[in-house]
């Protein structure tokens, strides 16, 4: 060990194709397998000091520990350490609010953990170990295009951040405040009592082939149709759960209306949503200007952010 205190930077994952619904072989490991981009601009900041006890302090407040002594006492084990962590954290967007904020913030974790312990640590163990705090954190230890299968322990990067420079991602942040339910218990119940569920494993999985094809050859009117089947189909085992669970909010319906008038338009607009009712849709460099134009006029309220596939998580201090 060779600094008392690391920072790191990561970016949520914003999945394409969704991972929804947990597999019986182990400790948080996806049932499905699913596809997702890095996201440029959106980033959560988390400084990790070696401290008398565990601590996770996340924008200014203490967040309660039980959450994280499982993941803190794994890492301690897999890493052989014997010391207690005190966890920083920061994000630039709403937490908690279905901006895969768990993902940015599970990656950051197990990453400054990881490298505070050891700078050597293998990328694919410090994966595994952020898909014990949110599987999706699995995918943000790493920058571009990545997977986490169905059944894994980690995930991987398919394709770095300059395979497809002209797709965009337009975030627009409908609500932030925190969601009521976490995707932890969702999942859970929707694996328990949606009729669905069982169709929407077998489905995912040919979607998640046909989107890696249409990702390689940047194909996004092959690709836009997919992103868009993974959520509908991921979301109807929510609508049909019991009690049935309902993210969205008006503008996120709003929103979705438009991208299909985009779409009829001629312009490629691929909306995704994850637990929460925040919308992002995928598209293209020239069609952004456009795009953006049509949303801002239709929506003055909402805040849009444009952002791109990002890198690797950085480091910004410690070893
Ligand atoms: O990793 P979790 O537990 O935060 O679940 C993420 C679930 C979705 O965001 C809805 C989908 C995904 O693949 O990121």
């Amino acid at each position: 060990m060779k600094t008392e205190n690391i920072t790191i930077r990561t970016s949520p994952s914003l999945a394409l194709i969704k991972y929804w619904g947990k597999s019986d072989t182990g400790e948080n490991i996806p049932a499905t397998s699913s596809l997702a981009v890095t996201l440029e601009g959106l980033f959560t900041e988390t400084k990790i000091s070696v401290h008398s006890r565990d601590e996770v302090v996340i924008n200014g407040s203490s967040a309660a520990i039980e959450r994280y002594i499982p993941f803190f006492n794994r890492i301690r084990k897999v890493l052989d350490a014997d010391i207690y962590f005190k966890a920083e954290s920061h994000s630039n967007f709403p937490t908690a609010a279905g901006l895969a904020s768990s993902s940015s913030g599970f990656a950051a974790l197990a990453l400054g953990c990881a490298k505070l312990i050891d700078p050597k640590t293998d990328q694919k163990v410090i994966s595994e170990l952020a898909r014990l705090g949110s599987a999706s954190a699995s995918r943000a230890v790493y920058g571009g295009f990545t997977a986490l299968r169905k059944d894994s322990t980690s995930a991987e990067q398919l394709f770095d951040k300059k395979h497809w420079p002209k797709l965009k991602i337009i975030v627009a942040i409908v609500a932030g405040k925190e969601k009521e339910v976490s995707s932890r218990a969702a999942m859970e119940n929707a694996r328990k009592t949606s009729p669905y569920y069982k169709q929407w494993l077998g489905e995912s999985e040919t979607i998640y082939q046909q989107a890696v094809k249409a990702c390689y050859a940047k194909d996004l009117n092959a690709l836009g149709p997919l992103i868009r089947k993974s959520y509908l189909m991921m979301f109807s085992t929510m609508f049909t759960s019991e009690p049935p669970l309902l993210y969205w909010e008006p503008s996120t319906i709003a929103l979705i209306k438009t991208c299909e008038e985009l779409r009829i338009l001629g312009l490629p607009a691929w909306e995704t949503m994850d637990a929460g009712p925040q919308v992002k849709i995928f598209t293209l460099d020239e069609y952004t200007p456009e795009i953006l134009k049509t949303l801002k006029k239709k929506f003055p309220e909402i805040q849009f952010i444009i952002s791109q596939v990002g890198d690797d998580p950085t480091i910004i201090n410690g070893n």
